[in-house]
């Protein structure tokens, strides 16, 4: 599995620590950068994570700031992209289960380490389970559709 990564400033530092893990674990990395503490702007970061995912090149994504709230609303303003904000390991499990989220979104000076570790070894390995679930995601996907620009 290909997990495109990115991150600020403020997520710099955890990006880090999941990029190694998951290296170590077998999975290959897209990493989009930040690469230096400067401050920069998160909705780059968002941006490039959730085109990787929605164009298809990087099957999932991690894309942490430092609270999670910026680069998750600029994750999912990119089509296709159910960008999920977890603070603890049943939200990630959940967001895998009902909401199949693609993006796996933290806050970098919100959470310590271990528990983003354990974190997102759950949202890697818990599957969607479909149905009625499947369901209610078609429901957001119309909306998507809505308002897209032709
Ligand atoms: C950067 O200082 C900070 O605003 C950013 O990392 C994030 O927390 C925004 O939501």
């Amino acid at each position: 599995m290909k997990i495109a990564l990115g991150a600020d400033h403020g997520g710099l530092e955890l990006k880090e620590m999941v990029k190694e893990y998951l290296i170590k674990g077998g999975y290959e990395v897209e990493d989009f950068g930040t690469h230096t503490k400067d401050s920069c702007d998160y909705p780059v970061y968002g941006q490039k994570v959730g085109e990787s995912v929605s164009f298809g090149d990087c099957d999932r994504g991690i894309a942490i700031c430092g609270t999670g709230l910026g680069i998750s609303m600029a994750v999912n303003k990119v089509p296709g992209i159910r960008g999920a904000l977890c603070t603890n390991e049943f939200m990630a499990a959940m967001s895998r289960e009902h909401n199949n989220a693609n993006v796996l979104v933290l806050g970098g000076r919100v959470l310590g380490v271990d528990l983003a570790l354990r974190i997102v070894a759950v949202w890697l390995e818990t599957e969607f389970l479909g149905e009625r679930h499947q369901r209610r995601l078609d429901l957001i996907t119309e909306i998507e559709t809505k308002y897209l620009k032709s």
